[in-house]
Order: structure tokens, then sequence, then C-alpha cells
């Protein structure tokens, strides 16, 4: 198969990190001198010599053991003497030779060699096969790896013996020295093809992975570098327009706003993690717009700030006094309510919930209770809300969001203690975007409001410095968990006589004042303001009052623009000039007595009101049609006291055809209002007896009081307010349900002094007293 069975002798050397193939040309730089000696020894002779591979490349003086007994017999062509004694040796690799014995010789290597020739060997299919794969995958690497020169393929396309593509291919290749060997070790032909395929498939993968590698550094690279250019550019096109650089300056200042702010750690993580995100956001994307907002936000809450409190009870209670006339039994209330929280500062009272009828003063004695205590004031209307985000807020993911009135709220106040007025708590509504009353609770309750939850806010507010008093016109419609809560204080009604001393000494100032006038410009009568009372406003409190006094001195505040000198005094005669015709009649019982009317007394909760109801009869069949938004059980009430008109027919001289052939028509005016409730029972009862009988109704006669089928009265609710508006309408006789008697202890004296009470427990008895004609008999 080979003709290299002959054994030579020849000088060798040993290499240091390459190894040369046959077929291939290449420089060696030698220095040491056992190797200079070993070229110069084969110079004088064939000019050949052993090349073997150490298997340490810092080895300077080998073993036998340490160098690779597999080498290739090359030939010198040149030689090039360098400075320092070292040379430089161009020599070609010829055959494939294996050491056989190292011959004694001090000044150099010399070994007995035995060569391996391939050249001769025959070119089977397989062969061939495995040949082209191997070229196509170098074609391959090279294209991949750009190390090598692209003519390297061309000639190595050429090469037809398989030994020698072998042989070419791997001295182009950068492989380990191991590897290499090995290529050059492999006699068999077919082996060292294959051997190389595998070697080179290894390598293309590795630099696959090197490629991969690569484009996601550079993409990376890329991306960074292409925002930082921009922004340079935005920067540079700022100054150019004389711009500062606002975001650098803007992240400053919110970073040195964020530490002064003096932030729970969970608020100053957070902001700083915004702020965080909002330096790294690329200026003018919307996003950061946000970011900006929510720190700007969060850095607006008085989390640190407090007031001090003035917890002086002679103070508060001159406060109180000072602010609002009458109202004795709140203010005591609301001064033991402060005694407590200045014994026990810790310790958390029930929050004060003020009930009463529209303007008596419950949202401005939460004002005046800010004032004693030296505290923020704020106020917050549930009127109307029924969603709990507008108590909680949004989440940020909302367009525009913002947090919930709650801290909106606390914003305003700037402390993070002050009076919290949750005005009309009554009024909340619930519907399918939650329950505010829900939200609401956890704002109150001590155990949880410590750590508020805003949905935009994100962390954590203590609200358990806040004290929180709340007000409602009615109980009933305040949410049981948050009515157990809350220590109820009512307030009542005023009188016309507290009204009187209201308007002069609170409101006619009040309003002087606000419309710009001074008290020598204008001054009221005693006799005005009864008339405006009376004539103007019918309300528990005192809030249209108010309004008809401004408006007398807005008018006035004309007259003194036209002429500083003005000095008006306002009389009662006057009024009218100024507001024009009353609106409401006063005194009722001036008018003459009607057939089919009565007086009723109704309670809303805008306090009590008087309510005229009218019969009407007329040809029929005896049905009963009722009118002016009445609920169902006003409705029922009727029933029943046709039923017991019926019932009386006899006694009230009603003909038959009268109760058994005509409808009767029953109505209650001011159609707008929705009244319900039995109390209008004996009211309707009289209407309709008096309608039957033809015999007159007493109009200085009100009444309030269930009826039974049978005519008996029962007791109602609200009997005080009831009598305060019988009073304020300028009727003192007051026919009630025997039962209520007891009631009449929270009648104010000067109230009670002025009234008649009729006290009845059968409708008997109120016809006794209504009816005109079984009166005069009597
Ligand atoms: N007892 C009072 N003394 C002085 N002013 C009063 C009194 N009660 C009510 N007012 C005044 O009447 C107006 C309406 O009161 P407001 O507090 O709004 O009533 P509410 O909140 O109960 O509806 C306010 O200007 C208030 O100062
Ligand atoms: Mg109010």
């Amino acid at each position: 198969m080979n003709n290299s069975s002959t054994y030579r002798q020849i000088p060798m050397l040993p290499l240091r990190g390459v190894l040369v193939f046959p077929y291939t040309v290449i420089h060696l730089d030698v220095g040491r001198k056992r190797s200079i000696n070993a070229i110069e020894e084969a110079m004088l002779d064939a000019k050949e010599i052993f090349l073997a591979t150490q298997k340490d490349a810092q080895n300077d003086d080998p073993d036998i053991s340490d160098i690779y007994t597999v080498g290739t017999v090359a030939e010198i062509r040149q030689i090039l003497k360098m400075p320092g004694g070292t040379m430089r040796v161009l020599v070609e690799g010829l055959n494939r030779a294996e050491i056989k014995e190292y011959l004694p010789s001090d000044s150099y290597l010399r070994v007995s060699i035995i060569e391996h020739n391939d050249e001769e060997q025959e070119k089977t299919a397989q062969i061939e096969a495995i040949m082209r794969t191997l070229v196509s995958q170098f074609e391959q690497f090279v294209r991949m790896s750009k190390k090598i020169p692209p003519e390297t393929v061309v000639s190595v396309v050429s090469i037809e013996e398989p030994g020698r593509l072998a042989d070419v291919i791997a001295s182009h290749l950068s492989l380990r020295i191991n590897e290499k060997q090995q290529v050059l070790e492999a006699r068999d032909v077919y082996k060292r093809l294959n051997y190389l395929c595998e070697l080179l498939a290894k390598e293309m993968e590795v630099l696959e992975l090197e490629r991969k590698i690569n484009i996601r550094v550079r993409k990376q690279m890329e991306k960074t570098q292409k925002e930082y250019y921009l922004r340079e550019q935005i920067k540079a096109i700022q100054k150019e327009l004389g711009e500062k650089d606002e975001r650098a300056s803007e992240v400053e200042e919110l970073r040195e706003a964020i530490l002064k702010a003096k932030l729970p750690k969970e608020a100053h993580e957070k902001a700083f993690k915004e702020l965080d995100r909002l330096e790294k956001m690329p200026p003018m994307v919307a996003e950061a717009v946000v970011v900006r907002n929510y720190l700007d936000w969060l850095l607006s809450l008085p989390w640190s700030v407090e007031t001090k409190d003035r917890l002086d009870l002679k103070v508060a209670e001159q406060i109180l006094q000072e602010d609002h006339y009458g109202l004795e039994k709140p203010k005591e209330r609301i001064l033991e309510y402060l005694a407590i929280r200045k014994l026990a500062k810790k310790m958390k009272g029930p929050i004060l919930c003020l009930v009463g009828p529209p303007g008596v003063g419950k949202t401005s004695l939460g004002k005046s209770v800010a004032r004693s205590l030296n505290r923020k004031f704020v106020r917050m209307s549930l009127g109307g809300v029924r969603d709990e985000a507008e108590i909680r807020g949004h989440r940020r993911t909302y367009v525009g969001s913002m947090p919930g009135r709650v801290l909106q709220s606390i914003k305003q106040a700037g402390s993070r203690n002050p009076v919290f007025l949750l005005d009309e708590i009554d009024k909340m509504t619930m519907d399918f975007r939650g329950d505010p009353a829900s939200a609401l609770l956890e704002v109150l309750d001590p155990e949880q409001n410590s750590t508020f939850s805003d949905h935009y806010l994100e962390t954590a507010f203590d609200l358990s410095k806040v004290m929180f008093i709340t007000t409602a016109n009615s109980i009933y419609n305040i949410p049981r968990p948050l009515l157990d809560r809350m220590e109820v204080i009512e307030i009542s009604g005023y009188t016309e006589e507290d009204k009187v001393h209201i308007a002069k000494d609170y409101l006619v100032p009040k309003q002087i004042k606000e419309n710009g006038l001074k008290s020598e410009n204008i001054s009221f009568s005693e006799g005005a303001i009864r008339k405006i009372i009376r004539e103007y406003t019918r309300e528990a409190g005192v809030r249209s009052l108010e309004r008809e006094i401004a408006s007398v001195c807005r008018k006035v505040a004309r007259q003194v623009v036209e002429d500083p000198s003005t000095s008006v005094n306002v009389s009662a005669a006057m009024i009218v000039k100024y507001l024009g015709t009353g609106r409401y009649r006063y005194g009722v019982a001036e008018e003459d007595n009607q057939v089919g009317v009565a007086t009723g007394l109704a309670w809303t909760e805008a306090g009590g009101d008087i309510l005229s109801i009218e019969v009407a009869l007329l040809k029929g069949k005896g049905k009963l049609t009722l009118t002016g938004k009445l609920g169902d059980v006003m409705k029922e009430s009727a029933q029943a006291a046709l039923t017991y008109v019926r019932s009386r027919a006899e006694e009230l001289k009603i003909a038959e055809e009268i109760y058994q052939g005509s409808d009767v028509h029953l109505h209650v005016p001011e159609g707008a209002i929705p009244k319900d409730g039995p109390s209008a029972g004996i009211t309707i009862a009289t209407a309709l007896a008096s309608a039957m009988s033809g015999i007159p109704v007493r109009k200085d006669v009100a009444m309030t009081g269930e009826i039974t089928l049978r005519g008996r009265v029962l007791p109602i609710g609200g009997l005080k307010e009831k009598v305060l508006a019988a009073h304020r309408a300028g009727i003192y006789t007051v026919i009630m349900p025997l039962d209520n008697r007891k009631d009449l202890a929270e009648v104010p004296a000067n109230v009670k002094r002025k009234m008649k009470f009729i006290p009845v427990s059968h409708m008997d008895e109120v016809l006794q007293e209504t009816l005109v004609r079984s009166k005069e008999k009597n």
C-alpha cells in the first residue's frame, strides 16, 4: 500500500504550539540552540528535517516523552538569520513519519523514523463522498468565519488527493494542538476525512453561537446608542431653542422635594421608584406626564404636617357660643365630646353625627368645632356619591385618574389632622360601581384608617389623626354599619323667636359684611325680619331666611354704589319693595273656615310642615280618587278614613245618596312633593266628614294622628317638628294623639306657652273639635 517502510535517520526539530502538515508551507522561528544546530545539520545534508510537536509548549527542554512520536518530514526552503541569534525558517511539509528511535547525539536531536506516504491511495466512492462533504463544509465555514481568505477555497477545491485535501484543510483551521495531532496521526485517509468533518461541524456550531451572541450584543448596543444619540439631539435642539435641559432639572427638583417631604417609608420608596422611571423615560412621552402627576400628588399630601390642638374647653365653649345662637344641647354634647378627647388623647371616641333638617347649622357647627380646636377644616359632600372610586380614587391605569375625594380633601386641608366634615352621608347611593358606604367605613373605622389605601396613590395614608364629623337630615337613610360607629346629636328646627335672634345677631351682620356694606348703610327692624320669616320662608332651618336677607342686602348695596351716604332702615312695609309679594300665607286662622278642607301636620327630612287636605264630592258611584303624589300608606289611610266616615253617616247627618251616590276626590296640594305615612289619617277623615256633611272645618286648628277603621287615633312620630311647623305657620291649636303626650316635653317652652294642645284618642273627639257646627252645639 505504501512505499515507506524504510527507516531513515534525520535531525529533528521539536515544535512549540504549531504543527506542520504535509503539503503546507510555513515559517518557523527557531531560537533554541539545539534546534538551530539541528537545522544547520540538516542543511549540510538533504535539507530535510523531522518536525514533531511538543505536548507542552512551555517546556524549554523537552524530554523524549514530552514530544509526540508522529510528525512530519519537511524540506527547508529558506533560512533567515535574525538579530539576536534566532533564525526564521521556511519549511514545506512532505510526509507523515513516526519516530522509531532517538539516536545518540549531543548538540541536537537526531531520530530514526519511518515515513508513511498516502499519496497512492485508491479513491473509493465512499472517500469521494466524504471529500465532497468536507469541501462543502469548508466552503460554508470560510463564509461564516471570515478569517480565512476566500481564495483558499479555490485552491482547496482543486485538490484531488483525499489525504492531501484533509491535511490542507486541517492546516487552515485553528484547531487545538491535540486535535491537529490526531489528524496527523490518522494514517487511514477515510478516518482522517471523517474526523475532520466532525471537527468542522463542531467549529461551525461554535461559530454560529458566536454569531448569535454577536448579533444580540450589537442590537443592544445599537438600541442604547440610538437612544443616547436621539436624546443628545433633543438636548441640542432644546439648547438651540434656548430651552434648558428640563428633564434633568425636573428630576433634580423632584428628588429634593421627595427628601424634604419626609414621607413614610413605604411612600418614600414608592416615590423614588417612580422618579427612577421618570428619569429613564424619554422626555415628552405621555407616560412621563402620568408619572409626573403622580409624584406631584404624592408630594402635595400633608404626610407629616400636623397642626397643634388647642384643647381648652373654655375657649371652645366661647367659640361655639360666638358662632351660633341657641343649640344648647348640641353645643353641650360637642363640649363633652371634646372633654373626652382632652382626657384621653389617644382614645378614639365615636364619630359625631349631627342630624337635623336643612339650614339648622350642622355644617357651620362642624366649622366651629375646627375653629375651637384650632384645626384646619375641610368639608366633603357625599350627596349623590354613588361610586366607590369617588371616595377611594381610580387606579392609575385609567386615563385621567386621580385620588379619591378623601385624599383630595386632605390635600386641600394641608394638614393630616383636620376636622373633616362628611356632609350629608344619608344622601349617598349605591349602584353597580361599588358601594361607597363600605369605602367610607374604612375611612371612619379607627381600626383601619391608619392605613387608608387609595387606588391611585397605591400607598397607605394615615387618617387616624383626622377628626371626622358627619351630618345627615335623617338617621333612617344612614347605612347601618356607619350609624353604629357614630354618636348622633339631633338638632331640631328653630322657632320663630330663634330665627329672629339668629337673623339679628348672625345672619344680618354676616350678609352686611359679605355684600360689602357697612352697618351704617343698612339695618333691619324686627318687624321686617318677622315678615320675611313668615311670608317669604317656610322652613325648619334658616337657609332661605339667610338667602332673603342676602337678597335685600344686595339691593341696598346697589343703592350704596350710586350714593355712598345711603342708609336704609328696612321695615316690614319695605319688604315687598325688595322681595316682591310673599310666597306663603301666614296665620291661616284669619281666613274663613271652609267645607272639605282640613289642615294636617307632616314630618319630612326637611323638618315639619303644614299640609292642607282638600276633598270634593262629585256625582258618581262612591269611587275614591286620590291625587297629589300620595304614597301607598297614605292611600290606605284615606280608605280607612272613608270607611270610618261612612260608618258615622248617621251621627253626622250625611244623606245616604251623598255617601252612596257620589265619587270622592281627595287632593293634597303641592303635588311635586311626595307625601306618605299614616299620620294624615285624622286630617283626611275630617276633610271627608266636612265635605259630606257640609259642615266647615276650623281653619285655626292643625292635626296629626293615624286612624283605624273604627276611628281609634294612634300615635305618630315627629311631634316636636310638627308642633314647630304649626307654630311657624301661625296655627296655635294642635290636635294630637293622646299617646304622644310624653313627646310634648321636647317642645321648647316658649313655643309650648303659646300653643294649645288637644290630645285625642278617638276620631269622634277630633270631629267635635274641628267641625264648626258640632262645636257650636257643644
Ligand atoms: N344657631 C345658629 N346661629 C347662627 N347661625 C346659624 C345657626 N343655625 C344656622 N345658622 C346659619 O345658617 C346658615 C345655614 O346653616 P348650615 O350650617 O348650612 O345648615 P345645615 O348644614 O344644617 O344645612 C349658615 O350660614 C349658618 O351659619
Ligand atoms: Mg349642611
